[in-house]
């Protein structure tokens, strides 16, 4: 990472400080950008914040007790106040890809337990139309090749000509995530209608998630060189 792109993660998550109030059940994201929110929460905790957080990946979590963020699970919390997490790619009508680091389950079902979730990205994530970044899909280890034989023909049935549809390896090893699944990604370019792909993904048995997140984010804390844009979605 880049002096430059660690500093443009670092505005972004000094904004999104200003959403967090004392007593807050907090979701804490996964990835860079949701690692610097933890490097700004935990100077606050330090100096008498009071959250509880709600880790979304086994590496935040280790992070966070590192820098001694209380920590709790999501069922003991229940609804939370706030997740505050990173994207891949944003758009304006707050859809989101993410998964990128293989996280996006428990990504999802923490942003779905809470009230509000900001995103918090560099400028280059916010983009007009979804889809340049690799669609990251999770699937049961069980079949998984089946599984990704069907996603690739309800992509072409959506009009995705032959999509390229890979397991995501590192090293030579299949990714698992802390959930014992695999990851595909599917290279779409452009995605037109994001949430009527998300609900055909989501029909798909072997399926256990994808990295669209739809009516999830409420706001995006965006950080240029020239300053932090935030977009908030209209209340209601
Ligand atoms: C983790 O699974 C992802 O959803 C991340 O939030 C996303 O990949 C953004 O990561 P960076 O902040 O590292 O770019």
């Amino acid at each position: 990472m880049t002096d430059s792109a660690a500093s443009l993660k670092r505005a972004a998550a000094v904004r999104a400080l200003d959403f967090v109030e004392d007593g807050m059940k907090l979701g804490l994201g996964t990835g860079s950008t949701a690692e610097a929110f933890l490097d700004v929460l935990a100077p606050r905790i330090k100096g008498g914040l009071s959250i509880v957080g709600v880790p979304t990946s086994e590496k935040t979590a280790q992070k966070a007790r590192t820098l001694g963020i209380p920590l709790s699970t999501l069922d003991q919390m229940g609804e939370l106040d706030l997740t505050v997490d990173g994207a891949d790619e944003a758009d304006r009508a707050f859809n989101l890809i993410k998964g990128g680091g293989a996280a996006l389950l428990r990504e999802k079902i923490v942003a779905a337990s809470s009230k509000r979730m900001v995103v918090i990205a560099d400028g280059s994530k916010l983009v007009n139309r979804l889809g340049k970044y690799p669609l990251p899909i999770e699937v049961a280890a069980f079949g998984h090749l089946s599984t990704a034989r069907r996603i690739g023909l309800r992509l072409a049935a959506f009009g995705y000509a032959k999509p390229a549809v890979t397991q995501r390896m590192k090293d030579g090893e299949a990714v698992t995530t802390d959930g014992g699944n695999v990851i595909y990604d599917a290279a779409l370019g452009s995605i037109g209608d994001a949430p009527a792909l998300a609900a055909a993904l989501s029909g798909i048995p072997g399926v256990v998630d994808h990295g669209l997140f739809i009516g999830l984010a409420t706001a995006l804390v965006i950080a240029r060189e020239g300053g932090t844009e935030v977009i908030e979605a209209a209340a209601g």
